[in-house]
Parts: C-alpha cells; sequence; structure tokens
C-alpha cells in the first residue's frame, strides 16, 4: 500500500496517521474507522489554493462537499478559504453550519426542489449553476417573489467524454445533466435566462466526469467552454464574465494511478482559456472557478478495519472479512472500484498469501478487494484500506442496519472525533410503531410471534 500523507511505520510495525498509531486507535474509537489525515486534508487544500486562488488571476477554488460532508470538513476547507460546491439543502445546512461564506458557495443540481431554491437565495448563497428549463423558470419565479435577482451560471454539455467509468461520466451529450451546446439547447437557455428580470446571468459551467487524470482533457473541455463562451457573448450582446470547469481531477487508488498536480492542471486550463478566447477577441473571464471534490479529501482517508471470519474454499480462494464493507464504502460494487490495503499491525510483515477481502453485508457483491497481497492474516488483525476519504462516508448507508462508523482526524498524534459512531439508538431513531400493530387481542401487550411456516427465509 503506497503511503499518503503523513503515514509511518512505528518500531511495533503498525501503521501511523497523523502521529497516531492505528492500532491504539482501533483500540480507542473502536472498528470500522474512518481516518482523516488533517495535515494532508491541508495540504491538499492549499495546493488548489496556490495553483487556482493565488496562481489564476480571478481563480476561485469551491470544495465539492459531496465527497465528504460534515462539518468539521467543511470549517477546515473555509479556514483554508475555499469556496464550497453544495447539491442539496442538506449540504447547503452544513456548510452554513460550518460557517461558511454564503456568497463563496455555488449551488449545483440537476433538481433542486422549489423548498431549496428558496433555501438557497434566503440564505444568499453566491451562486446558483442552473441546470434545465424547468429551473430558469422556477428560479426566476421564486427569486422574484422575494426581491432578489441571483447570480446565475448556466450548467453545460461540452460533449468531451472523460476517460472514466461509465456512471461518473457526466460531460456527454446523454447526461442528465445540463443542456448541451451541440444542440442548441444551451445557447437557448442563454437567452432566456438573460430575459429573465430576477437572475443576473454571469456565466457557464461544465463537470466532464470524476477521476480523471489526462490534462488534455481540462484543456479541451476548457477550449470548448472558452470557444462557446465567445459564441454566446456574441448572440447576447455583452461578455459573460464567469467560468466553471467543475471537478473531476483523479487521485491516486492503486499502483498505475497517475494524477497531475493541481498546479499543472491549473496552467493548461488558463493557457487554453488564453489561447481560445484571444482568438475571439473576448476578454479573459473575471472568475474561472473549479469544483474539485475528491482530489480535496480522497487520499486523505483510510478505513481501519477488524479481520473477522477467514475461509479458504482449497484451490480457489481465501475469503477474509472484516467488519464493514458496502455499508462504509459502496464503491467497489457501484463501480468496480480498486483499492490497495495492507494490515496495519503488520507493517513489517513480508505479503504471504493472496486473499479477497469480503464485507459482511448480505450480499455476494459485497467485496472490497479482490485477489489482494497480504501477509498470514489472522482473526483480530487491523485491515487498512486506503484512499477512502473521498464517496465513502458520504455514500455511506446502513443496510442490514449496521451503524455508520465514526470519523476521527489526526494530527500531531491527536485524534478527534469529527462525526459518532452512530448507535443502537441512531438505527431506529426515525422507526415508529403505529398504535394498532403495538396491541394484540384488545389492550393486552402481546410479543410478537410468527405463526410457523412463515419466518421468512432467504
Ligand atoms: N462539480 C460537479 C458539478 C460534480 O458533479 C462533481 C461530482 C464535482 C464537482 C466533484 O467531482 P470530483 O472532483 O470529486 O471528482 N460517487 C462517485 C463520484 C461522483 C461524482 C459526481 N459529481 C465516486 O464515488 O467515484
Amino acid at each position: 500500500m503506497k503511503r499518503h500523507g503523513t503515514m509511518t511505520v512505528n518500531e511495533d510495525g503498525h501503521l501511523v496517521i497523523g502521529g497516531c498509531d492505528t492500532v491504539d486507535l482501533v483500540k480507542e474509537f473502536g472498528s470500522p474507522l474512518y481516518v482523516m489525515d488533517e495535515d494532508l486534508l491541508r495540504q491538499n487544500c492549499r495546493a488548489f489554493h496556490k495553483a487556482f486562488i493565488e496562481g489564476i488571476p480571478g481563480g476561485e477554488v469551491a470544495y465539492a462537499s459531496k465527497a465528504f460532508c460534515c462539518l468539521a470538513m467543511l470549517r477546515l476547507a473555509a479556514q483554508e478559504d475555499l469556496g464550497i460546491d453544495v447539491v442539496s439543502s442538506g449540504e447547503l445546512y452544513t456548510a452554513l453550519a460550518a460557517g461558511a461564506d454564503p456568497s463563496r458557495i455555488d449551488f449545483n443540481g440537476n433538481n433542486k426542489t422549489p423548498d431549496e431554491i428558496r433555501y438557497a437565495l434566503e440564505n444568499r448563497v453566491g451562486r446558483i449553476i442552473v441546470d434545465n428549463f424547468t429551473e430558469i423558470q422556477l428560479i426566476d419565479e421564486i427569486a422574484g417573489s422575494m426581491g432578489l435577482r441571483p447570480m446565475v451560471l448556466l450548467r453545460v454539455q461540452p460533449g468531451i467524454e472523460a476517460h472514466t467509468h461509465e456512471y461518473i461520466q457526466t460531460g456527454k451529450i446523454d447526461s442528465k445533466f445540463g443542456l448541451s451546446i451541440s444542440t442548441g439547447q444551451a445557447m437557448e437557455a442563454l437567452h432566456l435566462m438573460h430575459a429573465k428580470e430576477h437572475m443576473e446571468l454571469v456565466g457557464i459551467q461544465c463537470h466532464i466526469g470524476s477521476q480523471v487524470f489526462e490534462v488534455e482533457s481540462f484543456a479541451q473541455t476548457a477550449r470548448i467552454m472558452a470557444s462557446f463562451m465567445a459564441y454566446a457573448s456574441d448572440n447576447l450582446g455583452f461578455h459573460l464574465p464567469e467560468i466553471n470547469l467543475g471537478g473531476g481531477f483523479g487521485v491516486y487508488y492503486r499502483e498505475g494511478d497517475t494524477p497531475v498536480t493541481p498546479a499543472d492542471f491549473a496552467k493548461a486550463i488558463y493557457e487554453a482559456l488564453q489561447e481560445e478566447l484571444s482568438r475571439h477577441n473576448h476578454p479573459m473571464p473575471r472568475r474561472i472557478s473549479i469544483e474539485p471534490g475528491r482530489a480535496i479529501v480522497g487520499n486523505a482517508g483510510t478505513t481501519l478495519y477488524t479481520v473477522g471470519s477467514i475461509k479458504t474454499i482449497p484451490r480457489v480462494r481465501t475469503y477474509v472479512a472484516i467488519d464493514g464493507g458496502m455499508g462504509d464504502n459502496p464503491r467497489p460494487a457501484l463501480y468496480q472500484a480498486k483499492y490497495e490495503m495492507c494490515l496495519a499491525n503488520k507493517m513489517t510483515a513480508a505479503n504471504q498469501i493472496v486473499a479477497s477481502v469480503a464485507g459482511k453485508c448480505c450480499e455476494s457483491g459485497d467485496m472490497l478487494l479482490w485477489d489482494a497481497s497480504m501477509p498470514w492474516v489472522e482473526t483480530g488483525d487491523i485491515l487498512a484500506i486506503s484512499t477512502t476519504g473521498a464517496y465513502n462516508y458520504s455514500m455511506a448507508s446502513n443496510y442490514n442496519r449496521i451503524a455508520k462508523p465514526a470519523v476521527v482526524m489526526v494530527s500531531g498524534g491527536k485524534a478527534h472525533i469529527i462525526v459518532k459512531r452512530e448507535t443502537f439508538e441512531d438505527i431506529v431513531r426515525n422507526d415508529l410503531i403505529p398504535e394498532h400493530l403495538l396491541w394484540d387481542h384488545g389492550h393486552q401487550w402481546q410479543k410478537l410471534t410468527l405463526p410457523k411456516g412463515q419466518v421468512p427465509v432467504d
């Protein structure tokens, strides 16, 4: 397993993150446990800040909170002087509660409800990214009723297909997101938005996909967006002043992944915009935004699990089952995502076996890793999977009524819980038993027993 950020190994042969022995972390906080490396989070924020906010005139970085959203994380992003991208009122609520500057919040999403739009406007979010015709109408009406005129950008489809998994491609024409340049719908929408009284059209936005490694994909997107910006400006009769190129910057999950530095992305994007806009005699935008999520939090997260059952099927495979799985990390099941692992309590032991890591959910598809090399593994070992900072906790579920793990943030030998582990009470918190299910046979409390023959079998 590649060592990320502050990862080291101590004299006991234990994995150490942020100066904390991971075996001790599990003893103290239980497992599974998400561990976020605060120093690496800050380092990632700063690399984007330096490249895009300090390095580009008008550059802006909005952390895509969907990747990992909780109060402490959004607080940290705000402390590091990043804006925040939200896609729901829940994310917006978290950002506001974390003290984020509303004027630096972008509100994205393909189906903002009237309540969400009202909530965003009440809280004066900086920009709303309009996704479709329905939204143009809705935002104009609601903003009008509130006497507001929010800044809006249009989400457009540049028609780029980034090299990534199909489900996480969002830039191609046949997609639920945005309006396409090539069908003419994007231009039509811009005319409509410009004509609306209760919105101030300031620019265009796109997002070409996630986990993208090619600088050229972003440069090409910047060129297409710039050329459309110039075309749209000519058509509208004024220069659109803002452009937003979304997120998607790839991170290292396993050998062969080759992340590009924010500085390289920034340079390629800026040069492509300059080249294309000057060709069209269009001024550079006053604001050039990006929305990285994964690249801020991905490699800063590690999940610690305790090994339970181990089963070897002779001549077939060894299954090593851990105390988490698709509930805390649905990405392998959803996207065939691949990860690296280590045994956090046996860091100096040589790899000896090949085994597959199974989750504990009642589903054959709940496998976190296939055929991984590892040292001799025993029940009770601590198995660590790296690069789980993005889209793990934020996509976690309670499938099989498994409680969501705690998240701790570590730095300088100190660990702070930033999300508490769920309890049994949390699991049933929203459950209600209607009166008529409580009482059986008049007014006598009866313990529910299923008649023989009706016991569900799987
Ligand atoms: N901006 C927009 C408009 C987006 O749709 C997304 C991601 C981002 C920014 C942030 O992208 P990032 O920098 O994190 O790649 N659940 C999937 C990823 C879905 C990404 C959706 N949109 C996964 O686990 O890989």
